[in-house]
């Protein structure tokens, strides 16, 4: 497509997560200084916020190649022994997804991260015997929205853990700012901001709607993007003014007019507005936490009252209800 890369390079071009690139800054300095290997890399957070972006920064930092892959495109143990064979001294295996590797892949990953080999059988039976073969040392970094479903053994065996958080609209109007520079799109301050309120936190989200505003600013306006171009378009495409689209919106509801409010078990919330339970679960719901418009509890989701307000629904407390 003809679609220009909006993806930063370096680590001084990446907005926002400061804990996480002030921390990185002084592990790649010192991994260079020594000419090793930067330790394993675990990154997880809600999706978009940048962690395919941010692997590639730490290899063009380090200065070595990255080979990007997938748990689930890792399907047999051979699979991966031809990806770490391949490698060169240093570089970089981005697994994304990395919690849905399958257990026979998962355990040549384990002697792999720990002392750069893998284990081979050869031959089959009572004559099967078992080669080490050694591997150039490399950096595996995983990114995962889920930490909590990788297993243990895997989990301990990288040095580094980082957790990405959601943006703060300054931090996305910076963004949006950056991006309208690179497609060349004229751009006020209030339509940047406008656009980062509106993008739940994820700067993927707020990429995309900066590209479908360019085209309402072009088809029904003068081409410049402003709070107004910005408001036109994303009220056209249902996303309101605190970013909640149709899905968000729908669960709000069916927790509210289903289960008066909650608490609600996630499958059955899932079940009742037609959407997987762990969609709702990585993309909806840290957003929704994140306003104070959902919370978790032992028992299940509720909604509160913030919620309500900003459905424009009447808001009966517990109190109000037991008299
Ligand atoms: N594009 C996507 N994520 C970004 C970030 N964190 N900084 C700059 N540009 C980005």
């Amino acid at each position: 497509s003809g679609e220009v890369s909006l993806r930063p390079h370096t680590l001084n071009e990446y907005i926002g997560q400061s804990k996480a690139k002030e921390n990185l800054s002084i592990f790649i300095e010192a991994a260079r200084r020594r000419a090793e290997s930067l330790d394993h890399v675990l990154l997880h957070g809600p999706p978009g916020l940048g962690k395919t972006t941010l692997a590639g920064i730490i290899a063009a930092e380090m200065g070595v190649n990255i080979r990007i892959t997938s748990g689930p495109a890792i399907e047999k143990p051979g699979d991966l022994a031809a990806l770490l064979t391949n490698l060169q001294e240093n570089d970089i295996l981005f697994v994304d997804e990395i919690h849905r590797l399958n257990r026979s892949v998962e355990e040549i990953l384990y002697p792999a991260m720990e002392d750069y080999a893998i284990d081979i059988i050869i031959g089959k039976g009572p004559s099967a015997n078992s080669i080490r073969l050694d591997l150039p040392h490399f950096t595996l970094i995983g990114a995962t929205t889920r930490a909590g479903q990788l297993s243990a053994p895997l989990r301990d065996r990288f040095g580094v853990t980082l957790r990405l958080e959601l943006y703060s609209p300054q931090e996305l109007a910076q963004i949006v700012t950056r991006s309208a520079g690179i497609l060349r799109v004229p751009i006020e301050p209030s339509g940047s901001m406008e656009i980062a309120r509106r993008s739940r936190g994820t700067p993927r989200i707020a990429n995309r709607m900066l590209r479908r505003v360019r085209d309402f600013a072009q088809v029904k306006a003068d081409g410049v993007i402003t709070d107004a171009v910005a408001d036109q378009a994303l009220q056209a495409l249902e996303i309101d003014h605190l970013g909640l689209d149709p899905v968000d919106r729908r669960m709000l509801r069916a927790i509210i007019e289903n289960y008066g409010g909650g608490p609600v078990g996630l499958e059955t919330l899932a079940a009742t507005i037609g959407e997987e339970s762990v969609t709702l679960e990585d993309v909806y719901e840290p957003y929704l936490m994140q306003l104070g418009f959902l919370t978790r509890t032992p028992r299940g989701r509720c909604v509160t009252k913030k919620a309500y307000d900003h459905l424009h629904l009447a808001y009966l407390d517990q109190e109000q209800l037991s008299l």
